[in-house]
């Protein structure tokens, strides 16, 4: 199957996140994985297809930076996806703030992509990110389907690439309810990332939550929500942001750490004569695949690929 977008992807989590009448179990979010080379992309999409659940492949600006070009991993990407056509996937692009780039993104053929001008003012953050919608929907290859957008409103402590925030700023910006309805109105856009209290990269101390807001925020928008900051967050808290309808998930810095320590367990354990790459590095791929399909458990994802392709075709 070619690559989706994030709103198909995404449209059965919707449904079950505006239903009040669900049970909440029966809620689940995508997750949305960063990657910072083709292997481990490889590995986030074997882990999914494991478990029979859909996926969000995530390019940071550093990753762009060290691979090169959006060309070769939009590439990469429609081969994996051709390779797996059993799991339903997403290409995004996260936090990228150059227009022009974004813009670039839609047209090689990521499927979703994000504006992050949550450090702009509100007014700002609203034209830039109607600007990208506009583009997206209107001038994607991928046809009548277009291209997804994701934007932020509030500010998530911590630094991923580009993008640095101060916890005491970060303390000042949480996505406020009241501007929901109007950013989302006004922008276009087709999901919406939250800072209601989690923060890119490890936490010092494990992250409050503001479950409050949530509640609020859910209620303010009928467009699918994304939690950012994921390494850290306690499980009980991803399952009650699951089960008051967070469709999207992203997790990074976590997934860095577990490839990194298969691939030095695998140095550590082989002879000093052993050179093949496959061997050191395949570790950390098959690594990422297990700590996938573990999150796609958590996240209440395992299973769910066959109701994202009955809502693609409906
Ligand atoms: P972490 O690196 O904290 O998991 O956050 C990832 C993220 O939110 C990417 O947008």
């Amino acid at each position: 199957m070619a690559l989706v977008t994030m709103k198909e992807v995404m449209a059965d989590s919707l449904r079950r996140a505006l239903d009040k009448n669900i049970d909440p179990k029966e809620r689940y979010a995508v997750g949305a994985f960063n990657f910072s080379t083709i292997p481990e992309m490889v590995g986030i999409v074997e882990g999914a297809r494991e478990k029979n659940a859909p996926v969000i492949l995530m390019l940071s600006l550093g990753a762009l930076k060290y691979i090169g070009s959006l060309e070769l991993v939009a590439d990469a990407a429609k081969g994996i996806a051709r390779q797996y056509p059993e799991v339903p996937m997403v290409l995004h692009l996260d936090h990228a703030t150059d227009l022009d780039m974004i813009k670039h993104a839609v047209t090689v053929g990521f499927t979703n992509v994000m504006i992050d001008a949550s450090q702009e003012s509100f007014e700002i953050n609203i034209e830039k990110s109607r600007e990208i919608a506009e583009f997206a929907h209107d001038q994607s290859p991928r046809g009548k389907f277009g291209c997804s957008v994701e934007a932020e409103l509030g500010m998530l402590a911590g630094h991923e690439d580009n993008i640095s925030v101060s916890e005491e700023d970060a303390g000042k910006a949480y996505t406020d309810p009241a501007l929901v309805p109007e950013f989302v109105e006004k922008t276009g856009i087709d999901a919406l990332a939250v800072a209601i209290g989690t923060a890119h990269g490890f936490y010092k101390a494990a992250p409050k939550i503001r479950f409050d807001l949530l509640e609020e925020i859910r209620k303010a928008t009928d467009i699918p929500l994304v939690l950012h900051g994921g390494t850290g967050v306690p499980d009980e808290d991803f399952k009650k942001c699951v089960a008051m309808g967070m469709s999207k998930i992203n997790v990074g810095t976590g997934l860095k750490k577990v490839y990194t320590d298969a691939v030095r367990e695998a140095i550590k354990v082989l002879p000093e004569t052993e050179y093949d790459p496959r061997k050191i590095v395949g570790p950390g791929r098959k690594a990422i695949a297990e700590e996938i399909a573990s999150k796609c458990d958590l996240f209440n994802a395992t299973g769910k690929a066959k109701a994202v392709m009955q809502e693609l075709y409906r």
